[in-house]
């Protein structure tokens, strides 16, 4: 019998309990049959840097983190990746087996994955990109865009010293909330970061006519995994890439490092993980 230790992850949050990181690397570990758990994990804000240490104590090979976690986790770890560092978030772990915990960011590369997988099919050159909405979300997938070569970013936010201190940050370009309609003229993609559109939550109002109809939409929000931006980028002929799909991408670094298999990103998957 092998005596190697079984290998521990998970997602730690406050709350966690809506976190569906538990079912998509469950599926996955089921799935190739692979020794290891995954685990939710309620950790309060107070409690973090004392959960960080007992991660390496009990010789987890890493975790997820999420909110409202992916900023404070940064000083308890010791090095980060150059997504993790210029996004100033993080939101996974990898501990090695002395115990040094890296901190990544992989929710740029989810982003793109979910634009370049399958059908979706955008490439950083098809054209200029607005992005509605300038939170933490908003951060990765600026990053990521301007990161992967797209040469204007339009960023629109309700609160507008907010898109212009990402537009200073990145290199993109502000754009009034109330202009978002007009800049949508000419774009190859349009990606809704903000919660408008959320179960619960107002919508997100916003003319597509000025977009082109072979630009990508995309909509971070996945509950629900239709929203209304979808639905009416689909009507007029956009491709339209949903939330799940980014959340589902994000996962796979992690997973790989940790078990030590590149995972699927499938239907068999997303069906599991809607349950
Ligand atoms: P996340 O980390 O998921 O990006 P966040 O940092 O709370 O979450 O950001 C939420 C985004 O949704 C912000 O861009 C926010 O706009 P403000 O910066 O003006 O707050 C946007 N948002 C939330 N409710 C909104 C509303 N009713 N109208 C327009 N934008 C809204």
């Amino acid at each position: 019998m092998s005596t190697a230790p079984l290998p521990l992850a998970g997602v730690i949050g406050w709350p966690v309990s809506h976190s569906l990181s538990p079912r998509l690397h469950g599926h996955w570990l089921g799935r190739y049959g692979l020794p290891g758990a995954y685990l939710p994990l309620a950790v309060s804000p107070d409690d973090l840097p004392t959960a960080i240490a007992g991660l390496r104590a009990l010789n987890f090979v890493g975790a997820n983190i999420t909110v409202p976690h992916k900023q404070a986790v940064i000083p308890c770890i010791d090095s980060l990746d150059p997504a993790a560092r210029a996004i100033g978030a993080v939101n996974t772990l990898i501990i090695d087996e002395r115990g040094a915990i890296e901190g990544r960011n992989t929710d740029a590369q989810g982003f793109l994955a979910a634009l370049t997988a399958g059908s979706a099919g955008w490439n950083a050159r098809s054209g200029p990109a607005l992005v509605l909405g300038a939170g933490g979300a908003a951060r990765s997938i600026v990053w990521a865009l301007k990161n992967a070569g797209v040469h204007e970013v339009r960023i629109a936010n309700r609160s507008a010293d907010k898109a212009a201190a990402l537009a200073e940050e990145f290199d993109a370009a502000p754009v009034d909330w109330a202009e978002r309609d007009a800049a949508l003229d000419g774009c190859a993609l349009l990606v809704n970061t903000t919660t408008l559109g959320m179960d619960g939550q107002a919508q997100l109002e916003i003319a597509l006519d000025a977009l082109p109809t072979d630009a990508t939409v995309m909509d971070i929000v996945y509950a629900p995994l239709e929203t209304p931006l979808l639905s009416a980028a689909r009507r007029r002929g956009n491709i339209a890439v949903d939330g799940l799909s980014m959340l589902l991408h994000q996962a796979v670094p992690g997973f790989s490092a940790w078990f030590g298999k590149e995972p699927q990103v499938d239907d068999a998957l997303r069906k599991a993980v809607l349950g």
